[in-house]
């Protein structure tokens, strides 16, 4: 195992974390974890090396951090450092921080934890956490040896990544989205950069897009283009090697669902190091990534030109879920996101065809007619 300096604290992190919410599940139910192979598999990650465990109260169902508790047992509790999240949704009232976190420190049966993040921060929680002083409570939580550093994972636009970065001076580390695909989604590249420059530990989610990334069987297109290399690294290999090339990242957690996938990693993160890829692999990624833009179906830049709508019908937001399902062959996760993520009166068939965005679409897209396809595809499945 590679270790890396983890921020300002002295401590070095493992290069790869393990992610307890994709654990290997029984009856397709995502809330019974196979506690069998799953343990087996963390405590194989950490036998490897791996001190970096992260969890977090929806996880599972609610299951994971119970999880954690039991495989953390038998001495592997000393060898790994945990870090959950106050689930941010589940906020409206100062008094909610107290009865979340007990309630996390009994499930999972420590009376401190190490690390613990504002979970998926965006601009209304962000506005929450501040209306309701969040700082105030968290500095004394650390001071009473609740938990000792205080952190965000982040889901929403650089714009607000910067404000919450520059909103609090104590931030240890921050979790963030980021994968050779999406440089520019989210936090991106800026976020990460500005993060470690501030002295925060940056601690990469998703860096196999969830699992798109290292997809089999590959998709030929993808396929032919790595096939271009002399190495024999499968994609998983490639989209992990990218993160961990870049000197700013602390830790990458991958959520693995089989033991091969942690045997896998463990060997990937063994031979991981800041600035192992070379111009030749650079090239070789940006063919990969123009391989994986090629069946965008909407040539939709985001430029939110069309908006607003009157009928406040989420365009851009529906199209990206819509590219998404379709570049990386894979519908459940943007029809998550349709039904989860997107309110109801934001969806495609409040459309009432006035042709207001249309007029407005710099990319002449025939928005109106796509927002039916989109719409209908993203929402199939619902309610079943
Ligand atoms: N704070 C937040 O808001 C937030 C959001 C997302 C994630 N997270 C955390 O970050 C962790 C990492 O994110 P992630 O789970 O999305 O990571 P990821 O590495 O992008 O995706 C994990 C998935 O990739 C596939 N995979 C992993 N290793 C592989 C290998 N060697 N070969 C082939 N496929 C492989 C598996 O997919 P299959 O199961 O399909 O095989 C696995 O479930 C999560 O587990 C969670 O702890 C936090
Ligand atoms: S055509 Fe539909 S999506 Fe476009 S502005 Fe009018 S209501 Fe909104
Ligand atoms: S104006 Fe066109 S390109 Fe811009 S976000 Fe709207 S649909 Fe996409």
């Amino acid at each position: 195992m590679k270790y890396r300096q983890f921020g300002q604290l002295d401590w070095k992190v493992s290069a790869l974390g393990f992610g307890a919410m994709r654990l290997p599940i029984l009856d397709s139910d995502s809330a019974k974890i196979d506690e069998e192979l799953a343990k087996a598999m963390v405590r194989k990650a950490i036998d490897g090396g791996v001190n970096y465990i992260d969890t977090a109260y929806p996880y599972h169902h609610g299951q994971s951090e119970g999880f954690v508790a039991r495989v953390l047992k038998d001495g592997y509790r000393e060898k790994v450092r945990v870090a959950t999240k106050m689930p941010s949704w589940l906020v409206k009232t100062a008094d909610d921080f107290d009865r979340l976190l007990e309630e996390q420190l009994e499930r999972l049966e420590i009376e401190q934890l190490d690390y613990y993040l504002l979970h998926a921060l965006n601009a209304r929680y962000w506005k929450t956490y501040q209306d309701l002083h969040v700082f105030d409570w968290a500095e004394r939580k650390i001071s009473e040896g609740k938990f000792k550093y205080l952190g965000f994972s982040f889901h929403d636009e650089y714009p607000v990544f910067h404000e919450i970065l520059n909103g609090y001076d104590s931030w240890s580390f921050c979790q963030i989205q980021y994968n050779f695909m999406d440089i520019n989604y989210q936090a991106g590249q800026k976020g990460l950069k500005e993060a470690a420059e501030k002295g925060l530990a940056v601690v990469v989610m998703e860096p196999l897009r969830g699992g798109s990334l290292a997809k089999t069987p590959v998709p030929d297109a993808i396929a032919r283009v790595w096939a271009q290399s002399t190495c024999a690294w499968k994609s998983a290999e490639w989209a992990l090697q990218w993160v961990w090339n870049q000197p700013e990242v602390s830790v990458v957690l991958s959520g693995m669902s089989t033991m091969k996938q942690v045997e896998e990693n463990l060997i990937s993160a063994g031979r991981s190091q800041i600035g192992s890829l070379n111009a030749e692999d650079e090239e070789l990624i940006e063919k990969v990534r123009s391989a994986y833009h090629s069946p965008i179906p909407i040539s939709c830049t985001q430029c939110e030109y069309c908006l607003p709508c009157p009928s406040d019908v989420a365009i851009p937001r529906i199209f990206s879920l819509y590219n998404d399902a379709i570049m990386y062959d894979s519908a459940g996760g943007p029809r998550w996101a349709y039904a989860n993520q997107i309110k109801a009166e934001n969806r495609a068939d409040n459309c009432i065809e006035c042709g207001e965005c249309e007029v407005a679409c710099p990319q002449n897209i025939e928005i109106i007619n796509w927002l039916k396809i989109a719409g209908e595809y993203l929402s199939a499945g619902e309610g079943t």
